[in-house]
């Protein structure tokens, strides 16, 4: 930060008198995504290591100081209470959230049901799925994540189908996207399932859903959501994607504990997916689908401060912020033509999430190499990672614990180190 912004910034502060949450309830309000003082409110909400700088906020989101002491709250409450907690009161909380879950998606109550992750609630979708015959195929893409990968793969075993994995191409457009699905289901006439990740892990980029479950959906084939990385991370109408099976997390980027997730059936196709292992809570209940044993519930009572504090700044202001973060090291790399960003420069293709490589360095050892350096000298922590088809590479993801010092200062150490 330079020395003119720090002093309005230093200022600004005083005179708000900015020291919690609650003092930026206008945030609702369209928020300029580089306005330092309101978004130094934001970072001032998280207690986060001084250490080094944090670009890897893509494995889970760290919670808010609000949203951490709410959970610690709920956990010497359930502790205290213990069973009478959960006997007289949990079934209640947890009807709660659901409905609020719901209202926010726009779907029926009665479509969605917690879960400990988002693996759990794409496992049970994937093997769940009972609309396969032997011979049918099935297709998945090399950006999916890794154990949806090979759950599909498992379906060979487990159906008895034909199991098509394509490569996104790289690098990936719009179109190019659009093409390769169209291909393959093209190419597969007897396909009748598709896995799609919303916001690849690996790559970043945003795919186009909606089109690609109509473009499914006009030739019969069923789509099983991966929004994982997406719900939270950027605005979109969750209706109008038209997906029927859809598996999310919320300790990713609502900002909730680790362990909850959640399952999405719309309700004309939840006896779709089999009832997991013989549940007897009945056919045509979506409970039926994903029978956890017992949640922690103080993880699931907290998905409300975590909305809270999320709905306070707003997805279109958090989804304005991480593009912006992301911007600017892009932004500083972009002309740089040893460094190849693999998230393409289009609006629609990307939020808080990029992956680069040096161009030539494919191998895992490369990158690792890289993040070492990155971490060791420049005390900037990312995720060297493998799984795209043409090799591997450091994926990059702020938070919004983030300043814009932070990722100026990968685009300034990306020159640096390559040239
Ligand atoms: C695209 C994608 N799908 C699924 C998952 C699994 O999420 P969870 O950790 O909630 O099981 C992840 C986790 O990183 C992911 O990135």
């Amino acid at each position: 930060m330079d020395r003119r912004n720090f002093l309005r910034l230093s200022a600004a502060v005083a005179s708000y008198g900015l020291t919690n949450i609650h003092a930026i309830s206008h945030a609702q309000e369209q928020v300029a995504a580089d306005d330092l003082v309101y978004w130094k409110t934001i970072i001032d909400q998280y207690d986060v290591t001084d250490q080094y700088i944090n670009l890897e906020a893509g494995y889970y989101g760290i919670m808010a100081k609000t949203v951490m002491n709410a959970f610690m709250k709920h956990n010497q409450y359930v502790n205290q209470n213990s069973s009478y907690y959960a006997r007289e009161h949990y079934y209640d909380d947890y009807a709660k959230i659901i409905e609020r879950l719901a209202t926010k998606l726009n779907v029926g109550s009665d479509e969605l049901v917690l879960t400990r992750n988002a693996t759990e609630a794409l496992q049970n979708l994937i093997v769940g799925y009972n609309k396969l015959n032997a011979g049918d195929s099935v297709i998945y893409a090399d950006a999916d994540y890794d154990s949806m990968q090979s759950e599909m793969r498992y379906l060979n075993t487990f159906r008895g189908v034909d199991v098509v994995g394509i490569n996104i191409p790289e690098p990936a457009a719009y179109q190019s996207i659009l093409d390769a699905y169209q291909k393959a289901l093209d190419d597969n006439p007897k396909c009748k399932l598709l896995l799609l990740t919303h916001v690849s892990n690996r790559s970043g980029i945003i795919v186009p859903a909606k089109e690609i479950i109509s473009m499914a959906k006009e030739r019969g084939v069923d789509v099983i959501l991966d929004a994982a990385h997406s719900f939270g991370q950027f605005d979109f109408d969750f209706n109008d994607l038209g997906a029927d099976f859809v598996g999310f997390n919320l300790h990713k980027w609502i900002g909730a504990p680790l362990g909850v997730g959640m399952m999405y059936v719309s309700k004309d196709r939840i006896s779709d997916i089999d009832v997991f292992h013989g549940d007897e809570t009945g056919n045509t209940d979506i409970n039926a689908r994903a029978h956890t044993g017992t949640m922690n519930f103080a993880t699931v009572l907290t998905v409300n401060d975590a909305l809270d504090f999320h709905e306070s700044i707003g997805i279109r202001n958090i989804g304005a912020r991480l593009r912006y973060l992301r911007n600017v090291w892009v932004d500083a790399v972009i002309n740089n033509d040893k460094i190849e960003v693999l998230t393409p420069q289009d609006e629609r293709m990307y939020a808080g999430i990029t992956s680069f490589r040096i161009k030539g360095k494919t191998s895992m050892e490369d990158n690792r190499e890289l993040a070492k350096i990155l971490f060791d000298k420049y005390k900037i922590f990312t995720a060297a990672k493998t799984g795209l088809n043409n090799g591997s590479y450091i994926r990059v993801t702020p938070g919004l614990y983030n300043s814009r010092d932070d990722v100026a200062a990968l685009g300034n150490a990306l020159n640096e180190i390559t040239s």
